[in-house]
């Protein structure tokens, strides 16, 4: 890890050096600010930098030659533009470009700070540590027999401080977990650099819990798998489907992934947010939970790790949309104005960082299908414009989702259509536009695993128990209310 790096910053405008001064702090990175595409290319032959940060000044052209300078001058630095409201940015353009990120001014430091040491990593001492350079981390994923290799962070919200809690080799045993969960401390924190370590101990952790030592996460996990395959037998039986039927399965769908998020989660008021933009109470539509389910349904079907993540994915993929001014989401998209629509295009990204800011201790993934649900297979979606495999194949299947349920519950007033009919129209859809949205093996593996028996044998009377059970999503009630205080438990369900 480096101790030290140069960034470069490129502005019309001199005092974003200053702007970006005082948001580094004492960190070490040396930076150099130019005004424009001529001054990029007179940089000095032996200069380098992981990552070039733009403040974009409203001027397109401006922004295209600086950029296309870079990419010439610079061909491995990632290229960081920050941009305001009023700004139109070419979607279209941009995305040719990879390793391009895009941050909405105004921005919280916070977010700026994580996306800046993810680009750019660098060491950072002990003593400057804050809590943008670390990564929350679910007290209930580090329990275990594995040594970590990384050090573990405590943040006290009360003073702000960050205290170094373990160091590398070093394991939690059980009577600390519990320690922690007396105290409810959830989150624990380590250095953002040290994610994909963190990630190679989950990894061999779970490896450890699938020979049969389950810890009390994954068996939730499982036990959700079980209840949503059991919900859909017989969801895709296109010799009889029924609307009203496959309405019902959603409904209960939700206790299940509501039961699911509410244990796995602490923070229960994140959902409703997420939920609050694409939901319709008058005709009882909830996008949000919808995409969820059928997200899950799909990582099952197809037999891929990480289901959980695919439910939380695809329950918060759209939760940028909530820091947007209503217009933006209740009109179609294509009625919004040129402006509108890049602004619009910003949700991926925007809901990733803010729940970054939010210290949600989600895994990386989820961030990966917020931040890259509208890619599209063939590098024409945004907000990066990357392609294929470089999408992670749960936002592959996010993506999928969310287009099956618009087409199956979206449009109220339309036909109704089935999901065979659903499959069929987005493989040929796939098929005969000139742009190819959906991953084509994904798609048609989805489809023929629906046809096959895996799906196949309805069994009602699962689906009544789960439609009788209360709602874990549903807004509380003053009696629920009265009886969780009775029970003197945490809110079992949302409170309004
Ligand atoms: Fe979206
Ligand atoms: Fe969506």
């Amino acid at each position: 890890m480096r101790r030290s790096q140069n960034l470069l910053l490129v502005s019309s405008n001199a005092s974003f050096l200053k702007e970006i001064e005082s948001l580094i702090g004492d960190l070490d990175y040396s930076l150099r600010l130019l005004q424009s595409s001529e001054e990029i290319k007179c940089l000095d032959i032996t200069y380098n930098t992981p990552l070039a940060i733009i403040e974009s000044n409203g001027n397109e052209s401006w922004l295209m030659e600086v950029i296309a300078a870079i990419r010439s001058k610079l061909k491995s630095s990632a290229i960081l533009v920050t941009f305001t409201h009023a700004t139109v940015l070419n979607f279209t353009e941009l995305k040719a470009s990879s390793k391009m990120i895009l941050i909405q001014r105004p921005f919280e430091d916070e977010t700026f700070m994580s996306t800046l040491l993810d680009l750019a990593p660098i060491e950072v001492p002990l003593e400057k540590l804050k809590i943008e350079h670390l990564y929350p981390v679910r007290i209930s994923d580090l329990d275990s027999e594995i040594e970590f290799d990384f050090d573990i962070f405590i943040y006290l919200n009360a003073n702000k401080k960050i205290l170094l809690y373990s160091g590398k080799n070093s394991k939690l045993t059980a009577k600390q977990v519990q320690n922690f969960k007396d105290h409810n401390v959830q989150n624990l924190y380590v250095r953002r650099t040290d994610k994909l370590a963190f990630h190679h101990f989950i990894k061999s952790k779970l490896n450890e819990t699938s020979n049969g030592k389950f810890t009390s996460d994954a068996a939730r996990r499982e036990e959700m798998k079980q209840k949503i395959k059991e919900l859909f037998v017989g969801f895709f039986d296109s010799s009889h489907f029924d609307y009203d039927r496959s309405q019902e399965v959603l409904k209960a769908g939700k206790k299940v992934i509501g039961k699911f998020i509410l244990e796995t989660e602490p923070m229960v008021d994140i959902f409703e947010q997420t939920r609050a933009p694409t939901r319709d109470f008058a005709n009882n539509y909830d996008h949000a939970t919808n995409v969820s389910i059928f997200s899950t349904m799909f990582a099952i079907a197809l037999s891929l790790p990480d289901v959980g993540a695919a439910t939380i994915g695809g329950l918060l993929h759209d939760i940028g949309l909530s820091l947007l001014p209503v217009e933006f989401y209740k009109l179609p998209f294509d009625s919004l104005t040129a402006a509108q629509k890049s602004i619009y295009c910003t949700h991926p990204m925007s809901g990733a960082g803010y729940l970054r800011n939010k210290n949600l201790a989600a895994a990386d993934i989820v961030y990966s299908i917020i931040q890259q649900h509208h890619e599209n297979f063939d590098g024409t979606g945004y907000p990066l414009g990357i392609k294929g495999e470089e999408i992670h194949i749960l936002a592959r299947l996010c993506q999928i989702a969310d287009q099956f349920d618009y087409l199956l519950n979206g449009n109220s007033e339309g036909e109704k259509l089935s999901p065979k009919e659903i499959f069929n129209i987005m493989v040929k859809a796939n098929q005969t536009k000139t742009s190819i949205k959906y991953d084509q093996v994904l798609l048609e593996k989805l489809q023929r695993t629906f046809e096959s028996s895996l799906f196949q044998n309805m069994d009602k009377n699962n689906l009544d128990t789960f439609i009788e059970s209360p709602d874990p999503l549903a807004p509380e009630t003053a009696q629920d209310r009265a009886m969780r205080k009775a029970r003197g438990g945490k809110p079992w369900r949302f409170v309004k």
